[in-house]
């Protein structure tokens, strides 16, 4: 379903649950050695997508770990993303010279844990909120809103190295096209010669998924 909100360009690949023998490169597995099981299946099935999602793009098999604060490292002339929540697993990559920058996150479609909203939006995020559940109380709103905040993020920090925080941009979900807008709150960066204003993004509803991704053209 990822391809659905990836743009030409870029390849996707995702899986349902974890397939067995997938081979890690042995700097990856050093990584995971001493994780917990839970860690080690979704590092490990991320990888294969994550390589999947390179030879769609005639890209060989390499390692995928992990560089500044955790953002992925690809290779030269590769941007990309990871997420994996519960069920799902997806990476999706892209040539530099067609994306500028790729974030992808997955969560599952249900409500934010009790008092997790209040910490990642603002009061006028959650307004649209009320609204948003109260026009169609099928999809997890405040997941969906949350998901693509996480995206933006993703794809924010290999552009700009820096932390952005929950504050820091305002999210619009458009229901009605499968889109959404991370407005930025503080200074972005300088694209053509402009500070960039916002991220857009896409999402999707699914099999109990929800799942955003956030790309800028090159
Ligand atoms: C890093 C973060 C975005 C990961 O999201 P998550 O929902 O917890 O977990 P996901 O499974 O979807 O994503 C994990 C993957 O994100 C990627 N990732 C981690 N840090 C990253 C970073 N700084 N930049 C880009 N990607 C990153 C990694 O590939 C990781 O998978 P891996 O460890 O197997 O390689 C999240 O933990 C976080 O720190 N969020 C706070 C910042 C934020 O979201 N701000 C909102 C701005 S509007």
């Amino acid at each position: 379903m990822i391809e659905q909100i990836l743009p030409p360009g870029a390849a996707g690949a995702e899986a349902f649950a974890d397939p067995p023998g997938v081979v890690l490169f042995p700097e990856e597995q050093a990584l995971v050695a001493r994780a917990a099981a839970k860690r080690r299946q979704e590092f490990t099935t991320a990888r294969d997508c994550a390589r999947r999602a390179l030879a769609a793009l005639g890209v060989a098999a390499v390692p995928v770990l992990p560089g500044e604060r955790g953002a992925p490292r690809w290779p030269a002339g590769l941007v990309g993303s990871i997420t994996h929540c519960s069920g799902y697993r997806a990476a999706a990559v892209a040539r530099a010279s067609q994306l500028l920058t790729l974030g992808l996150d997955a969560e599952p479609d249900a409500a934010l844990p009790e008092g997790v909203l209040p910490r990642v939006t603002s009061p006028a995020e959650r307004a649209r909120l009320r609204a948003l559940a109260a026009a169609a109380p099928g999809t997890s709103w405040d997941r969906l809103l949350f998901s693509a905040k996480e995206a933006t993020y993703k794809a924010w920090f290999p552009l700009t190295g820096r932390w952005l925080g929950f504050e820091d941009a305002d999210v619009t979900i458009s229901p009605a096209d499968g889109t959404f807008r991370a407005r930025l709150l503080v200074p972005g960066p300088v694209l053509g010669g402009a500070p960039l204003a916002a991220f857009p993004g896409r999402w999707l509803a699914a099999d109990g998924l929800l799942v955003t991704a956030v790309t800028l053209p090159a």
